[in-house]
């Protein structure tokens, strides 16, 4: 028999759910990186990264001063997050991301090669390159406006279900953060986490829920996992939850 890939279900898996552990699963790393990329790291994502320091005051990161502060955890390869910083300059981007190949494929889309020390960065754009809970629970209450999780790993397995981004015991980190009427967007093309969605949200009081749409929203950029899904012909699903 096969490995259960539900984790979902009418009866009861979330009363079972472990707690999420501290660690984080995934790679951080792919394959070696070249010299442009190494210098990426080394010289361009200094001047843009997101310091533990700015948590307590995080407008005060950006240059100018934005009036208002989104999120994003696990921005892969920046095609959103570069999106909305460029459509909405008054508003500050925090884009999270462990992964070291998709830090640098954002940078490099940032800076012309020679450019890596010199070329203009957006002012409304900073990178959290560690893990996002740890700089979730550094920021203050209320500080988010806009919160996005497009295309999470979707842990299929019923087993690894505990390392799911929307599991029960992040909701309440998730709710002091984000301001009353705040948006949370969520994307995903697997089907284990879109019924894993539909039940953990079901069974929440802190967000309302508008209801999912497919196809995609206009003013939501797409992503190279989405472009992904959509070519192996999956459906992705797009959820908006408001802070009540
Ligand atoms: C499946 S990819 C999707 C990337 C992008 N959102 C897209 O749609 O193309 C999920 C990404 O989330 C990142 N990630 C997972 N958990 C994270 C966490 N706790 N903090 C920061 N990044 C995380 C992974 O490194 C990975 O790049």
């Amino acid at each position: 028999m096969g490995e259960d890939r539900s984790g979902a279900g009418p009866e009861g898996s979330l009363r079972a759910l472990k707690p999420p552990p501290d660690r984080l699963y995934g790679r951080g790393r792919g394959h070696k990186l070249r010299p442009r990329q190494e210098h990426l790291l080394d010289v361009t994502l200094p001047r843009l990264a997101f310091a533990p320091e700015q948590a307590a005051n995080p407008l005060a990161a950006f240059s100018p001063q934005p009036r208002a502060l989104w999120l994003e955890v696990g921005s892969g390869g920046g095609e959103h997050a570069l999106a909305q910083v460029t459509a909405h300059p008054d508003v500050g981007l925090i884009a999270c991301e462990v992964f070291d190949n998709g830090i640098c494929s954002l940078l490099s889309r940032l800076v012309p090669e020679g450019g890596e020390a010199t070329a203009k960065l957006p002012g409304n754009l900073r990178l959290w390159t560690d893990d996002a809970r740890t700089l979730l629970r550094l920021l203050p209450e209320g500080c988010l406006d806009r919160l996005f999780l497009l295309f999470p790993d979707p842990w299929p397995k019923a087993r690894h279900a505990k390392r799911r981004f929307v599991h029960p015991a992040l909701l309440p980190l998730l709710a002091r953060l984000l301001r009353p009427g705040a948006e949370w967007r969520i994307a995903s093309d697997d089907p284990t986490y879109q019924a894993w969605v539909t039940e953990v949200m079901g069974a929440q009081a802190l967000f309302d829920a508008r209801a999912p749409t497919a196809p995609r929203p206009d003013d939501w950029p797409p992503t190279r996992y989405e472009a992904k899904a959509l070519r192996e012909g999956r459906t992705p699903r797009y959820w908006t939850f408001l802070r009540r």
